[in-house]
């Protein structure tokens, strides 16, 4: 087969990485990939939302399967377009993208259907929002309803705070129309984590699950990236939570928007909070998370290929999905000053003299004519180590770490750290 990934960034790479283990695969292609990419496929220079462009790519080079990573692409409806030329394409269409690219769409189905999820209240007026707030006491969630980078959520620890997320968001629109509705919701403590599953609109299959940290700095501490590190599978939630939340969450999720009229196929993302053994529904993903995936596919023992098929096809219950018992840690190598404003362009130094079996996902990076690998975006590398468990995968990505250097480099030192102490 040959096949194109849509995308660019470490999630993307990894997907790359265990797509190339296929017997199946003779050519992969990635728009527009990254060095990590390039050195195991061909990279083009197709923007993931040029999709009228990616689709006569598809055409040139005889494609026979598209993977689509980020939610740009998915909410503009590639995959209705790639469904009308009759290519096939891993991901769910652009109605059911909503479930991420709507929290008010999400919220509702919620309720709707019983679904765990916060107490919430959704405006589309800014002074109606603005008097509901007045009456609330902080910590104070304000949720943009569209997409907005990662950025549309705002956990306010005082109202002045809150009273400035809602007027960024309403008034100023520093999120564009994402932010003609807003979701202000109660806060909620507990574990956070991430189930992500496969599924072919019928059946559902969860992967491992998963922990991912937003904050910049160690303890939780800073403003929000993109995703500074990963591991998989968390302590705390054992195989009978994952089947709860299959059963309580992500198969009536699949049967809602069956019933709506809007069958979801693809990857669906659970971001949850357990409180006191019970999962709550803080967010859908309508794709891998990132940089979940990079701690996800490397413990998939079944070629991924077969699967995507298998969810496109709609068989997704004749394959048996099997993952292996060990664990992956993985530490994002992010440049000086991210996720503010920083420098690219410092080449990527010690690649070569790190251990035969560790991981190394690429995200903001770009191959030189020279061969030097150079830094190219605020996340630069995901880092991954796996072991027999959490310690073992902790122990040897901190070991490796100090040999990749690029100037300014910069990374958590507590991913996992919780497993352990
Ligand atoms: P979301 O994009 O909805 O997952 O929100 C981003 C992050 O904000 C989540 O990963 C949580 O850490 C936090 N968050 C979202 N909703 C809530 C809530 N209702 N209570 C507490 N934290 C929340
Ligand atoms: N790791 C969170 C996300 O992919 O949205």
């Amino acid at each position: 087969m040959k096949i194109l990934v849509i995308g660019g960034g470490g999630r993307e790479h990894t997907l790359v990485w265990k797509i190339a283990q296929s017997p199946n695969v003779e050519k992969i292609y990635v728009a527009p990939g990254n060095a990590g990419t390039a050195l195991i496929a061909e990279n083009l220079t197709t923007k993931p939302t040029d999709i009228a462009a990616l689709g006569n790519v598809a055409k040139d080079k005889n494609i026979d399967l598209i993977i689509v990573g980020p939610e740009a692409p998915l909410a503009s409806g590639i995959v209705d377009y790639f469904d009308s030329l009759g290519i096939p394409i891993f991901g769910p269409t652009k109605a059911a993208t909503q479930i991420e690219s709507s929290k008010v769409f999400a919220r509702n189905l919620m309720q709707k259907y019983g679904i765990s999820c916060p107490k919430s209240v959704v405006f589309s007026s800014y002074p109606e929002a603005q008097r509901y707030l007045e009456r609330q006491e902080p910590p104070i969630v304000v949720k943009a309803d569209g997409l907005a980078a990662g950025k549309g959520v705002i956990i306010a620890d005082s109202m002045q705070e809150a009273n400035k997320a809602l007027s960024d968001i309403m008034e100023a629109k520093i999120f564009g129309p994402a932010g003609d509705k807003v979701i202000i919701d109660e806060y909620l403590t507990g574990q956070e984590v991430s189930l992500i599953a496969f599924t072919d609109g019928k059946t559902v299959s969860p992967m491992v699950p998963a922990c991912d940290y937003k904050k910049i700095w160690d303890n939780d501490q800073g403003p929000n990236t993109g995703g500074m590190g990963s591991y998989s599978p968390p302590g705390f939630f054992s195989a009978r939570m994952t089947e709860k939340v299959t059963n309580a969450i992500l198969l009536p999720t699949v049967r809602a928007m069956a019933n709506e009229g809007m069958p979801y196929k693809g990857v669906l993302y659970a971001g949850l909070m357990v409180i006191d053994g019970e999962p709550v529904v803080l967010e859908y993903n309508a794709r891998f998370g990132d940089p979940e995936t990079q701690v996800v596919l490397p413990l998939l023992k079944t070629d991924l290929v077969d699967i995507l098929m298998a969810v496109i096809q709609g068989n997704l219950d004749q394959l048996t999905i099997e993952w292996s018992p060990e664990a992956c840690a993985g530490v994002v190598m992010a440049s000086a000053g991210y996720p503010g404003s920083y420098k690219t362009g410092f080449p990527v130094q010690g690649l070569d003299n790190v251990d035969r079996d560790l991981l190394v996902f690429h995200a903001g990076t770009t191959l030189g004519n020279n061969g030097i690998i150079y830094t190219n975006g605020g996340r630069v590398l995901t880092v991954v180590g796996r072991g027999k468990d959490i310690a073992e995968a902790r122990e040897k990505v901190y070991h490796n770490l100090p040999d990749i250097h690029f100037e300014g480099c910069y990374y958590r030192k507590d991913i996992s750290l919780r497993e352990i102490a």
